[in-house]
């Protein structure tokens, strides 16, 4: 087939037709095998992504498991900011995105130029950056570190050292409060994150008594002040599982009830409600993979994500100082 680069670079996607008679769960078994690729996926991915995947976590657990895959290909049902963290870990890979506009809007809150400016005004500060950002602010910055571990990461700076946090002001207002710091704050956000409405919150709490409250660190400082538990996707997960209480309120994207709801079959997850009556608790830029994108992508080995080697260094940095840090304290092995 011939593959026109201009059009997946359009679209974001190779767009061709597929048979509806195609069983895509048994072809992408097939294509994984025929080509020594492995799926990793995000728990905002839709349900068909996340069961045919050979692995789905958070950010953290998708890039130890980018980092050790022995496999020739990687698709990276996710975001573009967690492909690119894939390559530049493992830049020996063929690391292959279902749609190339899958992006972020946290991501998108720190424009390199800016973020240059930023940090040249103030010298003097370490940068730590959420995994959620281009590699180009990898290479600006010091440690990368994801919702898993921010705090141990944090805890490992001497207390006398100025930080600036970004992009995420939430997640930072969050960690200034539970670590007692003062970091400067990147004004960014996630737009899903951002959306749930404490009004419809507050209500449904009332109406499910005993349900609990569950949110990621990426919600408003008004959410998670009501929240019983906060953490990263897979602290959730985990709490969800372990935790006595069989009703939770979910403030999540809820790509990751799937799995709650698969782990816990007798409890009963509600997404939190957004402040309108849109979708606004999926995130647009994940639901961007489908099943069949990810199918064509695999058979057609494109879109593939690829960088520069001086960027790819430079954010590999800051990326090897977090997986470092992780691993002394126990998060990962
Ligand atoms: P984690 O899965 O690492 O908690 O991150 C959530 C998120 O927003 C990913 O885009
Ligand atoms: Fe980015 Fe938010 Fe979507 Fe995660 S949920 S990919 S932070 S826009």
């Amino acid at each position: 087939m011939n593959i026109d680069k201009n059009t997946i670079l359009q679209k974001g996607f190779l767009d061709i037709e597929i048979d509806p008679r195609l069983d895509l769960f048994a072809e992408i078994e097939r294509l994984k095998k025929e080509k020594n690729a492995v799926i990793l996926a995000h728990y905002y991915q839709e349900p068909d992504i996340q069961d045919v995947a050979d692995y789905t976590g958070d950010s953290l657990g998708l890039a130890q498991k980018a980092k050790q895959t022995d496999a020739d290909i990687i698709v990276f049902a996710g975001v573009h900011f967690m492909a690119e963290t894939a390559k530049i870990l493992n830049p020996t890979k063929k690391i292959l995105l279902p749609d190339l506009k899958a992006g972020c809007s946290l991501a998108d809150s720190a424009p390199t130029e800016l973020f240059k400016a930023y940090k040249e005004k103030n010298p003097n500060h370490l940068i730590i950056s959420y995994i959620n950002c281009t590699a180009d602010i990898k290479a600006l910055s010091d440690i990368i570190c994801t919702s898993s571990n921010a705090e141990k990461i944090i805890e490992s700076v001497p207390r006398d050292r100025p930080i600036i946090f970004a992009p995420d002001r939430n997640l930072g207002a969050y960690l200034n409060k539970k670590t007692g710091r003062n970091m400067l704050l990147w004004n960014g956000a996630c737009m899903v994150h951002e959306i749930f409405s404490l009004e419809k919150i507050t209500k449904l709490k009332i109406r499910h008594p005993q349900a609990k409250l569950i949110a990621h660190p990426e919600c408003e400082e008004a959410v998670l002040a009501i929240a019983d538990y906060i953490g990263s996707t897979t602290q959730l997960l985990q709490y969800s599982e372990k935790d006595s209480a069989t009703q939770y309120i979910v403030a999540t994207e809820t790509g990751i009830l799937h799995q709650m709801q698969q782990k816990s079959p007798k409890k009963t997850f509600i997404p939190a409600p957004p402040t309108n009556s849109c979708a606004c608790n999926d995130c647009p830029y994940m639901k961007l993979n489908t099943l069949e994108k990810l199918y064509t992508c695999l058979q057609y080995e494109t879109p593939e994500i690829t960088m520069d080697e001086t960027l790819r260094l430079g954010a590999k940095r800051s990326m090897d100082r977090m997986m470092e840090i992780s691993e002394a304290v126990g998060l990962i092995g």
